[in-house]
């Protein structure tokens, strides 16, 4: 394979040369793709403006890197392999070939529908075969795929429809997931009432439970209706290098989810060489990747990546925990899965279950296993080692984001020595900064500050859709030339990275990414709420919960119990069941500054169940405030209340 580091040496070679010739570097893996027209500069940059551009004045067209380029080799050789959620019904295999027609007939029908290069497609799907092969057809033809993940809700999925300006959606009935059904094409209904989405055209739906559903006529179709009398004879639409390819929403410190974009050319030399050598995938291993393709995660580790470096993926519509704890072994022995990647909230849910699921599972395939999405603790690191990896399987702890398109910090398995909770050090390509209180980077071993990245790398996204500005404001303003990542970090004596999590109000809830201002604004459209603060806390299963403190108005029917759970209620409708809050307590009043300003910090340490040492409170505007939310005064008054009554 090429483009391959199999030696510590290696790594730390190539490494050099990535830094002190960037462009060389990149140049010499790019040239191993397929490309219509060459690319005849290889970087322009400027983090100011912020402005950067991979591979300019290249042509190509991504899906031609994943099938024309493979196709003599790879055949026969499995692509996709699909796992589905009931472990009763039949796997999917697709190889490259047969991959290779389905996403040229889905392209055809696309076109048939009027979809164009440029168009923004949504996908609302649960984890079907369809959804890699909508992605790989709307990028066939040039439209830009945006991925909405099917545990969103109706608000969520509204305001993401219209701010792509969506000229079409595709959706299912319904979707399995453990023991529920999701009803898709209801939800995507009500979106549609909710917003003036008028750039949707159509709405394609695939049946996939065979549930009842509305259909308007004109707007809605089904798939199979619409495949009839497609050809898959289809030559792929010449892209640009700096073209769009998606649009990925992910959540912030403020407001509205953000549209990430990221480009054709740089995203995919990033996420096939990342995958290939972090992941060290052989020819003829099976890559197992647990996320849902509605993250980031999903996009890179389970569709681009591996299929632009000719590797086999394994795709699994269920949960971890269904039909029981032991379905993850079930589906790497099955497959015999060489690398498995998952998330820190799924092995300490697992954790939970002892040694039971693994009987009689044999897990000799495994090489290679991978965490991602949130910090590794040390416990959950040494039982995915011990126990999973049954002590010979190195770990990945992989840091990255979705604005960075694949994997920045992490180690190569079996060949960086690793360190649990380290995430280890930077890869091939990526130059990280460390920056102190005053803004300035810091150097050398054992410091500890926020994390920014200070040269370009491929994969990194371009721009916020619609919106460079906040582009710019989000991620190149807090520190002039830098790209600031929004995570805090430690470099220990060994120079290795250690990430220490988010310094702002982003939260990592079982790995999802929520921003607390969204659920706010969810919780502050209940009726009875005046206002509201989100933070996360500690939880020991989902890495952080959500705990949310809320201002009422007198309290109607219900009393205390009866607004909380209709407060959760809201917030599964409005955004989605993974921003249901953990814990709610009503309260008399927030802390605020004389300037109005939430005091975050003190409601962080409440939450955590700190009484005492909130620190300089001499700002507050009202500091009894904070006793009686500790002392939990306002939902006390309202129980004496109701006993009254
Ligand atoms: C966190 C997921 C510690 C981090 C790929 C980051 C991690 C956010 C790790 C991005 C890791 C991701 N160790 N923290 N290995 N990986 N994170 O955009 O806070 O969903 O900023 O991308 O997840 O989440 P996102």
């Amino acid at each position: 394979m090429t483009n391959k580091i199999t030696t510590l040496g290696g790594f730390i070679y190539e490494y050099q040369k990535s830094v002190s010739h960037p462009e060389d570097f990149w140049s010499s893996i790019a040239e191993t793709f397929y490309w219509q027209k060459k690319f005849d500069k290889v970087l322009e940059w400027d983090f100011e403006k912020p402005d950067v551009k991979w591979f300019l004045n290249g042509k190509l067209n991504i899906t031609e890197n994943i099938f024309e380029r493979h196709m003599f080799e790879r055949k026969n050789q499995p692509a996709l392999i699909w796992e589905p959620n009931n472990p009763k019904e039949k796997e999917k295999v697709y190889t490259y070939k047969e991959l290779y027609d389905e996403v040229r007939v889905f392209a055809n029908m696309l076109l048939s529908k009027g979809i164009r290069k440029g168009d923004r497609v949504v996908i609302y799907l649960p984890m079907i075969p369809e959804l890699t092969i909508a992605m790989l057809a709307c990028a066939r033809i040039g439209a830009i795929h945006s991925v909405i993940f099917a545990g969103f809700s109706v608000n969520a999925v509204a305001d993401r429809v219209k701010d792509a300006g969506a000229k079409m959606i595709i959706t299912a009935d319904g979707g399995y997931r453990g023991t529920k059904t999701i009803p898709l094409k209801e939800i995507i209904d009500e979106a549609m009432d909710n917003c003036d989405c008028n750039s949707v055209k159509n709405i394609l739906v695939i049946k996939r439970t065979g549930q009842k559903v509305a259909f308007m006529e004109d707007r809605d179709v089904w798939l199979e209706d619409a495949l009839k009398g497609i050809s898959k004879e289809n030559d792929a639409e010449v892209m640009e290098s700096e073209d769009p390819l998606f649009i990925l929403y992910t959540s912030g410190s403020t407001g509205q989810p953000k549209g990430l974009v990221h480009s054709t050319a740089g995203y995919m030399v990033y996420t096939s060489y990342s995958f290939k050598n972090i992941f060290q995938y052989s020819d003829g291993d099976v890559f197992f990747c647990s996320a849902d393709i509605g993250w980031i995660t999903g996009h890179s580790y389970i569709v681009y990546g591996p299929l632009l470096a000719g590797a086999t993926t394994v795709m699994y519509e269920g949960t971890p925990t269904y039909p029981d704890a032991g379905r993850f072994w079930d589906i790497v022995e099955k497959y015999k899965v060489n690398q498995f990647y998952t998330a820190p909230t799924a092995i300490r849910a697992l954790m939970g279950y002892g040694q039971k699921p693994f009987e009689g599972k044999d897990l000799s395939s495994l090489k290679v296993l991978g965490s991602v999405g949130e910090p590794i603790n040390e416990e959950a690191w040494h039982w995915y080692h011990d126990f999973v990896g049954q002590s010979r399987c190195p770990i990945v702890d992989t840091w990255w984001q979705t604005e960075t398109g694949g994997i920045m910090i992490s180690p190569l398995a079996g060949i960086t020595p690793t360190k649990p909770a380290y995430a280890t050090l930077p890869f091939v390509g990526v130059q990280p900064a460390i920056m102190n209180g005053d803004g300035k980077e810091q150097s050398g071993k054992s410091v500890e500050g926020n994390l920014c990245i200070k040269f370009p790398w491929p994969g990194m996204a371009r721009t916020v859709w619609g919106d460079h500005k906040r582009y710019k404001k989000t991620y190149f303003s807090q520190y002039k030339g830098y790209y600031f990542t929004g995570d805090g970090v430690k470099r220990d004596e060994d120079g290795y990275y250690r990430i220490l999590g988010r310094v702002d109000d982003v939260i990592n809830v079982s790995g999802h990414r929520l921003g607390t201002a969204e659920i706010e604004n969810a919780i502050n459209e209940h009726p009875l709420v005046v206002e509201s603060a989100v933070v996360g806390y500690p939880h020991k299963v989902k890495g952080q919960g959500i705990f949310a403190f809320v201002v009422c108005q007198e309290l109607s029917t219900g009393g205390v119990e009866g607004i909380k759970t209709s407060v959760k209620k809201a917030v599964e409708k409005i955004i989605g069941p993974i921003a249901r809050p953990d814990e709610i307590r009503l309260v008399e009043g927030l802390p605020k500054t004389r300037s109005g300003k939430i005091m975050r910090r003190i409601l962080r340490k409440i939450a955590e169940g700190g009484t005492k040492d909130f620190g300089d409170t001499t700002t507050l505007l009202d500091p009894g405030i904070v006793d009686s939310i500790i002392e939990n005064e306002c939902e006390k008054k309202y129980q004496k209340k109701d006993k009254k009554k």
